[in-house]
């Protein structure tokens, strides 16, 4: 899978270079607290003033590997939630391949810079935390979709995250889970932190089981960055 976006736009990674060092200096950037790190994806949309350079992960298209399993997997009505939508273009192409989708981001700067971005969307936008989710979302969807939310988080955050997502799923329905990966015994240094196996695994502590795993890489330049795309379904 490949993916040309911004990363081919030299004067757009210049800015984002330069972004990368304010970003990285403010609490909560390398992890730590829950609060201080949840509280940096707050201050990171809030300050970049508009400009996604200023956004390390705003790519401004959907991922590729989204939108290979969206060809193949066409919503035809179902109802779809993306977490941690961000900028709003994964949700755009969930939309766009025919699922009623709902999208919410912790950061309220992130939700209304996503509803500029698509005015004429049909995807319902909100900001909301993953941890304190409105209960009527509980077992509510036929596909859930996790895109690089899991590999920002740390500690307790991330083993929770996957609890909360996995209590999403409708019976019938099913989990896209997008992150980068390494091995069981891999050490990568975070932020991101690549999930391994056994993070992705504990979906199925939660009821659901894994149908589809795949590993794929994406180039950047000077380093290649391993990827999992996998599938769970609820039974009931
Ligand atoms: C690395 S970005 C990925 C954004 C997008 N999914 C993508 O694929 O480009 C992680 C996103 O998760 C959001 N996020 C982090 N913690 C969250 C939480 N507790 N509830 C909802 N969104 C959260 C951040 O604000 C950020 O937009």
């Amino acid at each position: 899978m490949s993916d040309k976006t911004v990363h081919s736009d030299s004067a757009f990674m210049a800015r984002r270079d330069a972004a990368r060092d304010r970003i990285d200096a403010l609490t909560g950037a390398k992890g730590g607290a829950a609060d201080d790190r949840l509280a940096w994806f707050h201050t990171v949309y809030r300050e970049a003033g508009g400009d996604p350079a200023a956004v390390p992960w705003a790519d401004l298209a959907p991922k590729q590997a989204i939108v290979d399993w969206l060809a193949e997997n066409p919503g035809n009505g179902k109802r779809a939630i993306d977490i941690g939508c961000g900028l709003g273009d994964n949700a755009e192409a969930l939309a766009a391949a025919g699922y009623k989708t709902e999208a919410f981001d912790l950061s309220e700067d992130a939700i209304l810079w996503a509803q500029k971005r698509f005015p004429d969307s049909f995807v319902s936008y909100r900001a909301a935390d993953l941890f304190q989710l409105p209960s009527e979302w509980l077992a509510a969807f036929d596909l859930v979709q996790e895109c690089y939310t899991i590999q920002a988080l740390d500690g307790d955050l991330r083993t929770k995250a996957i609890e909360v997502m996995a209590g999403l799923v409708a019976p019938g329905g099913q989990l896209l889970l997008i992150n980068r990966s390494q091995d069981e015994t891999g050490a990568a240094k975070g932020p991101p932190w690549p999930m391994k196996p056994s993070e992705w695994q504990r979906f199925e502590t939660f009821g659901l089981t894994m149908v589809r795993e795949e590993f794929y890489e994406i180039e950047r330049p000077g380093r290649i960055i391993p990827h999992v795309r996998a599938v769970f379904f609820r039974k009931w």
